[in-house]
């Protein structure tokens, strides 16, 4: 090899690694098996599909995260109200239950593979992590509400942006999450404060 036969060589070297660099950065924000799509004849783009996809199994970890969260707080509960809250936490557990399903089966219609594994909540949810250390009625609800709060603003944000991809039907999938958790966090709110 010559000298520009070897620096030819190195650039293409260089060029290759910084491809697959990239690749690596940019799988390492992606939910695992969110990039592969089963077939169907919904008539939404693949584009689309996947970011959709990506944005609902975000919510999906959430969602099922505060459902795990509420069953928490429905058995460590304690203290004066304790019969009151304890049903009231499995009501509403049982409740997201539903959304939690809702999204599931959209990400499933949609292409996409649901993202539901243990795991899989734990490493994409983007709630606080719950105080195993808490006991009494103020400090769960705070917990609660705050983590409401923070699903409600992230669904809120997803009702537009399905929409501006054009896909109404996840958007109103959106639309019925944000209405219920706006809904609850009144309900925690009322509880603690007057
Ligand atoms: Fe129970």
């Amino acid at each position: 090899m010559n000298n520009v036969s070897i620096k030819a060589f190195q650039l293409a070297f260089l060029l290759f690694l910084t491809t697959a660099v990239i690749a690596v950065v940019k799988k390492g924000g992606m939910a695992e098996g969110e990039s592969m799509l089963h077939d169907t004849h919904i008539s939404i783009s693949e584009k689309i599909r996947k970011e959709v996809i990506s944005m609902l199994n975000l919510s999906l970890a959430s969602t099922a995260d505060l459902y795990n969260q509420f069953k928490q707080a429905h058995w460590t509960v304690r203290g004066p109200s304790f019969i009151s809250l304890h049903k009231f936490f499995d009501e509403t557990a049982q409740s997201i239950l539903e959304h939690v399903d809702t999204i599931a089966e959209r990400i499933m219609s949609l292409g996409g593979t649901a993202l539901g594994t243990t795991q899989s909540i734990g490493k994409h949810t983007q709630l606080s992590a719950y105080p195993t250390d808490i006991s009494s009625a103020t400090d769960h609800i705070k917990h609660l509400a705050h983590n409401v709060a923070m699903l409600g603003e992230s669904s809120r944000n997803n009702i537009k942006r399905a929409e501006e991809l054009g896909d109404i039907a996840t958007s109103d999938i959106y639309i019925d999450l944000t209405r219920f958790l706006d809904k609850y966090l009144w309900f925690l709110e009322a509880h603690v404060t007057k």
